[in-house]
């Protein structure tokens, strides 16, 4: 059992619920999270479409990610309860310590449920999250098509700064005084998750 973080509902009226990555174990989640994407959303994730990926390389990819996140920073899922399953991730965020004070972000909504504020839920954690472990700034390279997250920066809290390279955009988002609405109470375990 995993402890929650956060629930909420999407604009949908949908309920979510954010946990900590827990390693390996979520490897699985984050494979079903992985073919629920789209070749664009993977390609703006990944910076390739990787439409047809070998399997293996997938998992190994999904272990990767998982031990990184726990290793040296923080992951969450964002899950949904979808007919008989108890628990479909539909969201995943983490962040990843660059240095003492520089952590890249990376973050991935599920095509079917973008658009419904997971993202945005999963940021202000992720950010909430860094900025009480001590890091002052969110790195993060992204495809200058991007429009979602070019919408995430839009309603960012924080001072963010663009530099516009090749088609991508390097992004440094400053974390010092930002009020992500998530104060750290809510950042402690508020109920065991259901499965
Ligand atoms: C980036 C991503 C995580 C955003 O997640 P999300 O749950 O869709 O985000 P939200 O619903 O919180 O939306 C945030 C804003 O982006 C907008 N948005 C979401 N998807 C959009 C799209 N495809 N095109 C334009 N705007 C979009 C939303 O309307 C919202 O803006 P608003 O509040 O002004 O309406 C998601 O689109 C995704 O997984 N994309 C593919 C992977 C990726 O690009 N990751 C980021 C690089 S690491």
């Amino acid at each position: 059992m995993s402890s929650v973080y956060q629930v909420f509902r999407t604009r949908t009226g949908r309920r979510v619920w954010l946990r900590t990555l827990a390693g390996a174990k979520d490897v699985p989640y984050l494979i079903d999270l992985f073919s629920h994407l789209s070749p664009t959303s993977r390609y703006l994730r990944f910076n390739e479409p990787l439409a047809d990926p070998d399997p293996a390389a997938v998992a190994a990819e999904a272990r990767a990610i998982a031990e990184n996140a726990c290793r040296q920073g923080k992951g969450w899922l964002a899950f949904v309860r979808m007919g008989r399953k108890p628990q479909v991730a539909v969201g995943g965020v983490r962040w990843v310590r660059l240095d003492q004070e520089e952590a890249e972000i990376a973050l991935t909504v599920r095509d079917d449920f973008q658009g419904q504020g997971i993202g945005q839920a999963m940021l202000r954690v992720a950010a909430a999250d860094a900025r009480a472990a001590g890091i002052l700034r969110f790195v993060a390279i992204v495809h200058s098509a991007n429009q979602a997250v070019s919408q995430l920066l839009r309603h960012s809290p924080v001072a963010v700064r663009r530099v516009i390279h090749a088609g991508q955009i390097y992004i440094e988002a400053d974390l010092t005084d930002a009020d992500w609405g998530v104060p750290p109470t809510e950042m402690r375990p508020v109920r065991r998750a259901a499965a």
